[in-house]
This record gives structure tokens, C-alpha cells and sequence, in this order.
């Protein structure tokens, strides 16, 4: 059985002060889902984050890392060094990473092995942009990112991959994709796994969606038999709303 998720992706959002304050009122929530919750603070926040919700049932991420596992590489940070700090999840690929930070699919590729090689679990995230999308291509550009990060791993890897499907064009927009489009793309995702890997990996493979996730919109959203919970920016930045998405699934 898949699992339900629901990720708080901070973003370069918050100081210290800022990150004890949301903390302390996410902990102050009333929680009536069972869904898995995970927040993603900067690098500077992650050892308070942890430290701070070590013993509830939240989980923290990164939300990048370099592949190498040490070396001249100013101003990266390396699996080892978030496994240093609690940490044991990542999210890759984000549509930010990719644009303003040249990432490559390879790139993203050797990023997941080192998760992998560092008992990490990843958040690996794919979309299309606005053109793809008008021009009917999105499902093949999906698919190619699919690919080219994830499917040099063997079956039995995918228990530490969570996918999320942000399509460029609904982050940070105020335009979300409609339920059917994520259905669509979902339900198209999960077939990409299933022809390669077969029917469990497809099944038990979490797909989030990522892209103006609101209060108002998640419930929609995350009723679709193939969305399994959000990335959820914007409106992780505060807690009320943060739980009100966390308790729509
Ligand atoms: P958004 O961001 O919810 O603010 O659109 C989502 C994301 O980038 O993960």
C-alpha cells in the first residue's frame, strides 16, 4: 500500500526565529489525517527542525543536495553531511533547481544514487512547463524526466522513491492544474511505472502533486484515486493552512 504525504516545501523562506515560530504552531495542530507529514526548511534550519520534532510524528527534509560525498565543491552540502544532522530524506529535481540552477537530468541522477547509497528517501520532482503543455507534449516530457533520473534503478530501490508531478506553470501561480489534469498525468505516471517495472512498483509508489495546493483546492485534488498528497509551497508557509491541506486527504 502506497502511503499518503503531505511535504511543506519552505523554500528559501524563514530565518531561525522564523523556523522556531512555525514550528511551534505546526505542533500546535490539530491533526485529523493520517497522512505521512514532512517539512523542508532551508539548509541552516534543518538540525533546529530535527531537533525540534524528533519526537513527533513529522518528518524533516532537505530540499536539495550535491551527488559528491565531500570535496571542493563550495557551498554545497552532501547526503552525508544531512544524515549528520537527522536528516534522511531529500527532495530533487524541483522546477527551481532545474531552471535557475541549470540542473540536469543527469545531474539529478547521480544525486538520487548518492540519497540511495546514503540510505536516504527522495522527493524526486518533474513537470512541464506552460509551452509543453499547449503544444500536447507534457505526458512525453514527464516520461523523459522519469526516465532519465529514475529508471537506472532496480525495482527493489523504488521503496525509497516518492514522485512528485509539479507542473511548472501552477507553482507559485495561484493557478493550479484541475483535479483531472493531475488524475490524468498521475494515472499516465503510474503506467510509465508499470511498463517498466510492473504492476508493485506502480502500485506502491507514492505520486504527489505539486503546484498551488490551497485549503480551498486540496480535498479536490487529493480525492483522485492516483494523486497520493502534495508539495506544497506557498501555503506550508503557514500553519493553520499548512494542517487545513494536511487534513484534506
Ligand atoms: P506552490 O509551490 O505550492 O507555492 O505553488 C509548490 C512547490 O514548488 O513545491
Amino acid at each position: 500500500m502506497r502511503r499518503k504525504i503531505v511535504a511543506g516545501n519552505w523554500k528559501m523562506n524563514n530565518d531561525l526565529t522564523e523556523t522556531e515560530g512555525l514550528i511551534t504552531d505546526i505542533k500546535k495542530q490539530q491533526r485529523t489525517s493520517d497522512a505521512q507529514v514532512m517539512i523542508a526548511p532551508t539548509f541552516t534550519n534543518l538540525w533546529h527542525a530535527y531537533q525540534a520534532l524528533r519526537l513527533s510524528d513529522i518528518e524533516v527534509v532537505a530540499q536539495n543536495m550535491h551527488f559528491a560525498e565531500s570535496g571542493a565543491y563550495t557551498g554545497e552540502v552532501s547526503a552525508g553531511m544531512l544524515k549528520s544532522v537527522g536528516i534522511n530524506g531529500v527532495i530533487l529535481g524541483h522546477s527551481e533547481r532545474r531552471a535557475y540552477f541549470k540542473e540536469t537530468d543527469e545531474m539529478l541522477a547521480e544525486k538520487v544514487n548518492a540519497a540511495l547509497e546514503n540510505e536516504m528517501f527522495v522527493i524526486f520532482c518533474f513537470g512541464e512547463e506552460l509551452d509543453d503543455r499547449k503544444a500536447g507534449r507534457h505526458e512525453q516530457v514527464v516520461e523523459s524526466q522519469i526516465k532519465n533520473g529514475l529508471f537506472h534503478l532496480q525495482a527493489s530501490q523504488w521503496k525509497h522513491i516518492v514522485l512528485a508531478y509539479e507542473p511548472v506553470w501552477a507553482i507559485g501561480t495561484g493557478e493550479t492544474a484541475s483535479p483531472e489534469q493531475a488524475q490524468d498525468m498521475h494515472a499516465f505516471i503510474r503506467q510509465v511505472l508499470e511498463t517498466k517495472y510492473g504492476n508493485a512498483v506502480a502500485e506502491n509508489t507514492s505520486i504527489l502533486y505539486g503546484g498551488s495546493v490551497k485549503p480551498a483546492n486540496a480535498e479536490e485534488i487529493f480525492s483522485k484515486p492516483d494523486v497520493d498528497g502534495g508539495l506544497i509551497g506557498g501555503a506550508a508557509l503557514k500553519a493553520e493552512d499548512f494542517y487545513a491541506i494536511v487534513n484534506a486527504i
